[in-house]
């Protein structure tokens, strides 16, 4: 188990791999969208220096995943296959990105636990599909819109003022705290009626009543000069984090945010008496939360665990061997070299254990499962007799 606290510098799938199963009540993350942007700091600001790329090429794949992805949830490889025919190559490798981190972050979560992703419309579509792919399709309980005001505007479509944030769970025993928000009476601006609830206090003349919350939240977009923001490019504001926290977790419950940024989610988490782990790829996520605590909650010395190393895994990676096998075997039969999915390849060691044979990767091959029974105890010199013997090979 993870101690409270913790904020990792480094690639969150590394880190979530050496997360216990079922050990994190909630996650809440914010991943980069996919918008074709890099995003940099401004100079001067709390943040100055931070950086990102949001822009998705092949180089960013490791060549292991795909084959993961396409191990335990076939449903989803083929999703991939579609979007890249239908988008290209760069949304094909946003998706198989994600995908290993998504399937991660499942397994840490315990069956009570809820993930939140908030995206925008640029990959909002098929990340939901993804997340229908891996949590299951009745495993989905909202679509959230974070409505805002500021931003810019076009005349050539209705100016962008939202983002979407999904809910699912892991299964149908989840930690949900209803809330409550208010409902404002006042005028109907498009009649003139007094009397009509109305979504917003535009002018605060109305009196409100208490309403359960709804899918669509209307909170303002960080102000340059609000006193939480640092300067981070995408900050989010700590309110939509309170209301995350509040409803799927409970006091003393770990929240995990694996694209953390600035980490208003440690925050929002540290004021609700939740205990928290933070990770991100860029350094200055770990010292801008150091002067979070400290500025915004006054927090000193309070033992935040920055840790810069990569916790052993806690799954043998033998599916990310076969993997690596399968792409250099070029997707064929070590043996008879018939080319064959992954699914129907058996993990073999090239010299039998019997034969002291030594368990490490560089003593293992995939065969089909005609030439596995066939080699048996035998060696590979024994298993190409028996091919040439049954005109399975040439010479
Ligand atoms: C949209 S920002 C998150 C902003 C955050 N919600 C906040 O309020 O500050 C996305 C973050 O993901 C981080 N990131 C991108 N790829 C990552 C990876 N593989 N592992 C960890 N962090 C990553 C980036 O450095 C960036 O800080
Ligand atoms: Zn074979």
């Amino acid at each position: 188990m993870l101690e409270n606290r913790t904020i990792f510098t480094g690639d969150n799938l590394d880190i979530m791999r050496g997360m216990e199963s079922a050990s994190v009540d909630l996650i809440y993350f914010d991943p980069p969208f996919n918008s074709k942007h890099n995003y940099a700091a401004p100079i001067g600001s709390q943040a100055a220096g931070a950086a990102f790329k949001d822009s998705w090429t092949w180089n960013d794949i490791d060549k292991t995943w795909q084959g993961l992805i396409g191990e335990s949830y076939p449903a989803l490889h083929n999703l991939i296959e579609t979007a890249e025919l239908l988008c290209g190559k760069s949304d094909k490798a946003y998706l198989v990105y994600m995908s290993v981190r998504i399937m991660e972050m499942h397994r840490v979560l315990r069956s009570t636990g809820s993930l939140y992703l908030h995206c925008d419309p640029t990959m909002s579509h098929s990340l939901k599909l993804t997340l229908d792919a891996v949590f299951g399709a009745n495993r989905f309980v909202n679509e959230i819109s974070w409505v805002y005001k500021s931003g810019g505007a076009s005349k050539r479509w209705f100016a962008k003022k939202h983002d979407t944030i999904f809910f699912y769970t892991k299964t149908e025993h989840y930690t949900f705290n209803p809330q409550k928000e208010k409902s404002y009476m006042g005028i109907d601006y498009n009649t003139g009626n007094k009397n009509i609830k109305l979504y917003d206090d535009r002018d605060g003349l109305g009196k409100y009543t208490l309403v359960n919350s709804k899918d669509w939240w209307h909170i303002g977009m960080l102000a340059t000069s609000a006193k939480e923001r640092t300067g981070y490019p995408t900050q989010k504001p700590l309110e939509i984090l309170r209301r995350v926290i509040k409803t799927s977790s409970n006091e003393g419950d770990t929240v995990l945010d694996p694209f953390c940024g600035c980490a208003t989610t440690c925050l929002a988490a540290e004021e609700l008496k939740r205990q928290w782990i933070g990770i991100d790829i860029s350094s200055l996520a770990a010292n801008l939360i150091i002067q979070r605590l400290e500025n915004e909650l006054g927090l000193f010395g309070l033992g935040i665990h920055h840790r810069k190393d990569i916790p052993p895994p806690v799954e043998k990676r033998s599916k990310d061997i076969r993997h690596i096998l399968y792409h250099e075997q070029n997707g064929q039969c070590a043996g008879c070299k018939d080319s064959r999915p992954i699914q129907k390849l058996e993990t073999d060691h090239i010299i039998p254990q019997s034969k002291r044979g030594i368990d490490t990767d560089s003593n293992l091959q995939l065969l089909c499962s005609w030439c596995n029974r066939t080699k048996g105890n035998g060696d590979m010199a024994y298993l190409k007799k028996r091919l040439l013997e049954e005109g399975l090979m040439n010479d």
